[in-house]
């Protein structure tokens, strides 16, 4: 399959021994406020703390310890924060942005003493008093040269700048974790078809890691879902319904071990395909009867997969139900037929049926000739096909695809067409864009754009286009950087 981000190790995102160096910085920071020098707890807290960077040193040759907006950086790899993890960091860096102060760079010859030293002077200083420049000349002054602090990054600037350096790096690795989600679906098809055991704590990772995406940054994964056109439609397509599902599930405030169950059943509710003949999947031309009676029957082999091959718990538990609902329709007109009590399906299975179908009508495969623009299938999915779906959820579905849903292209006052990769929640009329060509014709890279940011206010959507009309494929320009 086709898969280039899939083994990179992209070091963009830190690890947990990077958070715990800026969780224990902190920590010694107001530790530092409120107790002595020799105080045992200091010093402890102080060991602990140089032992992390003394790991960090070996690996980089530096600690940077930096703060842009709300986001913690160390040597330039985002922490993943939260306000339980580094409690209080937020106050100290609020303090830092009246002296100027946007981090601290200690380089590998600092000794634990130096850091002692530096911890205690810089936690002492008053907010507004000084600005970067005098408590520079006191550092060396104190002869602590191995420790330099860095200016903090201009209001306006910070605006313009955070975006795009966290964009960047939540891309990578949100794409790295989308490669990784396609190949363990690969890897669950692969092993039904053989009738093997099928690694459900690998999945059960892969779930975990989408949710971190998506509750971290929804915007850099869902541009993914763009992608469709794989070698074979069940591992882009499960993997889409997948994030969709997820981003529908945050959104409801579902908790952890909920999404979790959510995202398994969404991975898993085509599995029953993989029990019919590939020439079926793969047909090329419309579907006759007798195609649409086997087809119809993958809700229930799936069901039946899913009980037979995976260990009766929670998890499984929900996808067979998943797999066996999710084509049912709110109106029961789909399949299978329920032909005794008419219950209400399940909400996951409710959820999976409307990202489910969005993702099967924008991939325009196996049902349907032509892929259809996201637009015009949100647009038929909220009119002609209204009573197949719960309304709350699809109303939330919509937002989170918004009025220019991710994968469309755009035209702009300036002339330029671009692809939309995600939508700014402020401004759902202003996406963040790729900029993919201009009236002499393509670019030869491709320029990414926030129509949020003020400085973009010249460029606006004048309205959607079809990729067609301009012979263009969206897919050839989603991973081209
Ligand atoms: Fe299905
Ligand atoms: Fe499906």
């Amino acid at each position: 399959m086709t898969s280039t981000t899939n083994d990179e190790q992209i070091r963009v995102l830190a690890g947990k021994e990077e958070e715990r160096l800026v969780n224990a910085f902190f920590v010694l920071y107001k530790t530092a406020r409120i107790i002595e020098d020799n105080n045992p707890t200091f010093k402890n807290q102080a060991e602990a703390l140089f032992r992390l960077m003394q790991q960090t040193f070996e690996l980089d040759g530096m600690v940077i310890i930096k703060a842009i907006g709300n986001r913690y950086f160390v040597n330039n790899r985002l922490v993943k924060f939260d306000d339980k993890g580094i409690s209080g960091a937020s106050t100290v860096v609020a303090e830092w942005k009246t002296l100027g102060v946007g981090g601290v760079h200690f380089n590998a010859d600092t000794r634990l003493e130096d850091m002692q030293q530096f911890i205690r002077f810089i936690s002492q200083i008053r907010p507004n008093s000084q600005d970067i420049n005098s408590l520079t000349m006191s550092l060396q002054s104190h002869r602590l040269s191995t420790i330099q602090l860095l200016s903090a990054v201009a209001k306006n600037e910070e605006d313009r700048f955070i975006p795009e350096e966290v964009r960047r790096q939540f891309r990578k690795a949100a794409r790295s974790t989308f490669f990784k989600a396609m190949n363990v679906v690969e890897e669950v098809v692969v092993r039904t078809r053989e009738d093997a055991d099928i690694n459900i704590s690998k999945t059960k990772r892969v779930v975990h890691s989408l949710i971190d995406h998506i509750t971290r940054d929804e915007s850099s994964i869902i541009e993914l879902t763009a992608i469709k056109d794989f070698d074979d439609y069940t591992y882009a397509h499960s993997t889409n319904v997948c994030i969709y599902a997820l981003t529908l599930g945050v959104r409801l405030g579902l908790d952890r071990a909920r999404l979790s169950q959510l995202g398994f059943s969404a991975l898993f509710h085509d599995i029953g395909k993989v029990k019919l003949p590939t020439d079926l999947i793969r047909k090329p031309d419309a579907y006759d009867e007798n195609d649409w009676l086997q087809m119809q029957s993958h809700p229930l082999l799936g069901a039946k997969t899913v009980l037979r091959n995976l260990k009766f718990d929670m998890h499984s538990a929900r996808a067979a139900r998943g797999a066996f609902e999710h084509h049912i329709n709110s109106d029961f007109t789909g399949y299978p037929r329920l032909h005794h009590e008419k219950r209400p399906t399940n909400l996951f299975s409710q959820i999976i049926s409307i990202v489910d179908s969005f993702d099967a009508l924008t991939s325009g495969r196996v049902y349907l000739k032509e892929a259809i623009s996201p637009d015009k299938v949100l647009k038929k999915m909220q009119h002609q096909m209204k009573s197949k779906f719960d309304s709350f959820l699809l109303r939330i579905f919509t937002d989170v695809v918004g009025i220019y849903p991710s994968g469309s292209l755009v035209l702009l006052t300036t002339d330029e067409v671009a692809l939309v990769l995600t939508n700014n929640d402020v401004d759902k009329s202003r996406p963040y864009v790729k900029i993919i060509g201009n009236a002499e014709g393509l670019l030869p890279t491709a320029e990414w754009v926030d129509l949020a940011a003020e400085f973009q206010a010249h460029r606006k959507i004048v309205r959607l286009i079809e990729p067609e009309r301009y012979g263009l494929r969206v897919e050839d320009f989603i991973l081209d950087d």
